[in-house]
């Protein structure tokens, strides 16, 4: 069955089509990043219009791109939740649409089990059951993942997200939005041993994070630094290598901890954090010695994306976790905050 994907949840227009059996056929992705730059982060109504311009657009590429007819597709599936209300509505909208017209089963898809599915896009694909650390800008979790549907909550932020505190402090420093990239990009340059930042709740003992104090202590070294002359460009690196360094130490500290809490070997990193080579690099470094094994998502599936979607209704329709009725009605709802934990 061919399953067509839409995600609008934040500021990505993702469409796909996933087939239950050979998996991605096609994907495209419209990224609004350069419209809220000038706004220092997501403006939700402008998000939710440019989700309206994108998605058409965007859906005929992929059915080109897959060499499919609209008559081929099987069964629909959006981003029901959580996410920007009027960003999801459109995906939402847009699915329902397409679903009456064709007579399809449509499927709302959590977002968030579309991030902690997309590593099984890459190849080799991890077996379940594995560790998942959830990474992105409004997430930080780790969850133990027995199957499709099956997700138990072992940790997760008391805060700020693991990709806020990369993005607050990229903002303290005078970079760009998204702030991730940018702050790994100046990090390249920088010496981390130069500033001392904390590790917040690295010996906590268990498998939760916090990260707003670390925001605080970036902001602390940045008025030092402006009171004895300015931020120069040295500095501004050399901070940047030292946050990145807290927060990925912390993350892989805590991914390792997990591992020897389960016993499992297999360690999914899902989410835009995902994207962080150094991230990347300490995690296959610290999970060597346990013999365990990182698996990440092919870097462009990495951040929001329609992939995602299609293939996590696509696991659902297999593990025969969705209702795929036709006559349904096509009344919708979504779920600006929806708790992973709630789905089955
Ligand atoms: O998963 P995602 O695209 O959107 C959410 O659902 O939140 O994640 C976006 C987050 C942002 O905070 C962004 O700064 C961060 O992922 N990010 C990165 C990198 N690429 C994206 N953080 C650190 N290093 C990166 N290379
Ligand atoms: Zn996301």
């Amino acid at each position: 069955m061919i399953i067509l994907g839409f995600e609008s949840s934040c500021d990505e227009t993702g469409v796909a089509a996933v087939c239950t059996e050979r998996g991605l056929l096609a994907h495209a992705l419209h990224t609004q990043i350069a419209m809220h730059q000038e706004y220092g982060g997501v403006v939700p109504e402008l998000a939710s219009r440019d989700h309206i311009r994108r998605v058409i657009p965007l859906t005929r590429q992929v059915l080109d791109e897959a060499g499919l007819q609209m008559s081929d597709v099987g069964a629909v599936a959006y981003t029901a939740g959580p996410g920007l209300a009027g960003a999801l509505l459109v995906g939402a909208s847009v699915a329902q649409s397409f679903a009456w017209a064709r007579h399809l089963p449509a499927i709302g898809i959590h977002h968030l089990e579309g991030h902690l599915l997309s590593p099984m896009l890459a190849d080799p694909r991890p077996d379940f059951p594995f560790v998942a650390l959830l990474v992105s800008g409004g997430h930080t979790q780790l969850m133990r993942v027995d199957g499709v549907g099956r997700y138990e909550l072992l940790g997760e932020t008391l805060d700020d997200a693991a990709g806020e505190a990369f993005d607050k402090s990229a903002k303290l420093m005078g970079l760009g939005y998204p702030g991730g990239p940018a702050l790994a990009r100046l990090a390249a340059s920088g010496d981390a041993a130069r500033f001392d930042l904390p590790r917040p709740m690295l010996h906590s003992g268990d498998l939760d994070f916090s990260f707003s104090g670390l925001k605080t202590a970036v902001l602390t070294r940045v008025k030092a630094a402006e009171a004895a002359g300015g931020l120069d460009e040295q500095t501004r690196a050399d901070l940047a290598a030292a946050t990145q360094a807290a927060i990925v130490e912390v993350l892989a500290a805590k991914a390792v901890r997990a591992l020897k809490q389960t016993g499992l070997k297999r360690l999914v990193v899902a989410g835009g954090v995902g994207a962080n080579q150094l991230l990347r690099a300490r995690l296959a470094a610290a999970l060597k010695p346990l013999k365990a094994t990182a698996y990440f998502p092919p870097l462009a599936l990495c951040t929001d994306n329609g992939a995602m979607i299609a293939f996590a209704a696509a696991e659902r329709v297999k593990a025969g976790l969705a209702v795929l009725d036709a006559d349904a009605p096509h009344s919708f709802t979504v779920r600006p905050r929806w708790d992973l934990a709630e789905i089955g």
